[in-house]
């Protein structure tokens, strides 16, 4: 049994659960008793309102399946509730009564969504008639999947296709599954792929610390059942009530399934008083759960991959810093510098990762050549100069006949080219070099100049960005140089702050 203040009240709700809930509203306080009197009589939990303002109040923490209110009313009169109801996108039945009774207002009461009308004075037993109409209705639509929840499918669709990243993905169905349900709260219980068995909350929404209880939701999963609750039977679904702060006045939940077996669950929570999830909303969340076990498997497959493709590139750039200590971790620092840059850019985050990955890979052309010749403290003679800058056009022929790295080739063959044409291999200027191969220039020379070389020590972080400034619009993209100097303050800032070497 739930505690909670005012349990007289809840008993009472409990009690009434089973009953449809009507919310009468009218300014003459006599015909608020005499209907709350009839009408509970003949088996409804009935609540009274005597203005317009009042009932919409009363909307914040309850549920009603029906409003029945009058049309004439000082303040917020039956027609304006009518549309207030029909902007909160519940399934509450709107009955209207009036004592003005020509066509045109009736007409008005049902393009506003009223089911129907009723003229005073009435009998009792006719508002009984209607009431019973509009909620058997209602209750018909509520087997059934509604327009509405058509729409969150579509929404869904869409969402699922626009998001990257798995959490996005699972976010938008958390979001999705909350406004087209009404829940209070919604949460996805996925298994941890590399610990079977284990269960965690990949996402959650909505107020309140309600956790389903995994292991009895997914035996019964096991089993074909399937689970929606309402009132006292919601505890046997949700562990622990005593110490959630929320009372769950409707549990619904549906598996997340791969190739038949279950992974995860999809569950929602409403704590609205009197609030009842129906038989097709729980279709449609185990419909939303389809749709988003298909998102988490494609996710990880997509991660899988990436996960491949970052350790096969960073693979080729540690065998290319095996064989010269003085590039040792130079690679790795580019594709950082570089994602800086592409980030303080807020450039899309594919080609953010583009560029990353260009980074690690930027010099691989450098794998075939003698390195010894090069790394000497003397100057290089105009042949070794001429073997190091064919690197870039080494680094094409290795990566562009691989069909999963040829997307990286600009970051390869350009990364020396010169913002004022006097870069190589192919000369190109200004906007002509690829966007990530500018990037490049920037992250590469700053390491280089940070870093000791065989002919001379590192330079000072202070010098390089000074040569920076003096290189923007000549060597280097000038909104490429903005970036950087942005960036690399920031980055050296939280270093700094971690306690961690930055570049003197
Ligand atoms: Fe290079």
């Amino acid at each position: 049994m739930w505690e909670r203040p005012g349990a007289e009240n809840d008993l009472l709700d409990h009690r009434l659960d089973e009953k449809p809930r009507i919310l009468v509203v009218d300014d003459e306080s006599v015909i608020c008793d005499i209907l709350r009197d009839f009408l509970e009589f003949e088996g409804f939990a009935v609540r009274t309102a005597g203005a317009g303002d009042t009932a919409l109040e009363l909307f914040g923490g309850d549920h009603f399946d029906l409003v029945l209110t009058d049309l004439k009313m000082p303040g917020l009169d039956g027609l304006g509730l009518l549309r207030e109801i029909a902007e909160l996108e519940r399934d509450t039945a709107t009955v209207i009564m009036t004592g003005f009774g020509t066509v045109e207002t009736a007409i008005e009461a049902m393009k506003q969504g009223a089911f129907d009308y009723i003229l005073k004075p009435f009998k009792p037993e006719e508002v009984v008639r209607v009431l019973r109409r509009a909620l058997d209705k209602q209750r018909l639509e509520r087997e059934n999947f509604a327009l509405r929840e058509t729409v969150g499918f579509y929404e869904l669709s869409e969402a699922l296709s626009s998001a990257i990243s798995l959490d996005d993905q699972l976010k938008m169905v958390v979001d999705l599954v909350q406004s087209n349900f009404g829940a209070d709260g919604v949460a996805i219980v996925v298994e941890e792929p590399k610990s079977p068995g284990k269960y965690s909350d990949r996402v959650w929404c909505g107020q309140g610390c309600v956790k389903p209880r995994v292991e009895r939701l997914l035996e019964t999963f096991l089993a074909g059942g399937q689970v929606l609750a309402h009132g006292d039977e919601v505890v046997h679904w949700i562990s622990d009530p005593a110490t959630s702060e929320r009372v769950v006045s409707s549990f619904m939940a549906a598996p997340l399934k791969i190739r038949g077996a279950t992974f995860g669950m999809v569950t929602a929570f409403s704590s609205r008083r009197g609030q009842r999830f129906t038989e097709g909303q729980r279709k449609g969340l185990a419909i939303f759960g389809g749709r988003a076990a298909d998102a988490i498997e494609n996710a990880r497959m997509y991660q899988n991959l990436q996960d491949t493709f970052t350790q096969t590139i960073e693979g080729f750039a540690r065998a290319l810093e095996a064989k010269d200590p003085y590039t040792h971790g130079h690679s790795d620092r580019v594709s950082m510098y570089a994602k800086l840059i592409a980030s303080a850019m807020q450039l899309p985050p594919l080609e953010v990762l583009r560029i990353t990955h260009g980074g690690y890979l930027h010099d691989i052309g450098k794998i075939g050549l003698r390195s010894h010749d090069l790394n000497k403290p003397q100057k290089l003679t105009p042949d070794e100069y001429t073997m190091f800058k064919s690197h870039p056009v080494q680094g094409r022929r290795i990566i562009e006949p691989i069909a999963f790295l040829s997307h990286l080739v600009p970051s390869v063959y350009y990364h020396h080219e010169a913002w004022d044409g006097s870069g190589y291999p192919e000369g190109l200027s200004q906007l002509d070099i690829p966007s990530e191969a500018r990037i490049l220039a920037v992250a590469d020379t700053y390491d280089a100049m940070t870093s000791n070389r065989p002919y001379r020590k590192a330079l000072p972080h202070e010098i390089a960005l000074a040569e920076f400034k003096r290189c923007a619009g000549r060597q280097f993209d000038s909104s490429v140089v903005a970036a950087f100097l942005g960036a690399i303050e920031r980055f050296r800032h939280s270093r700094i702050e971690l306690g961690l070497p930055t570049p003197e």
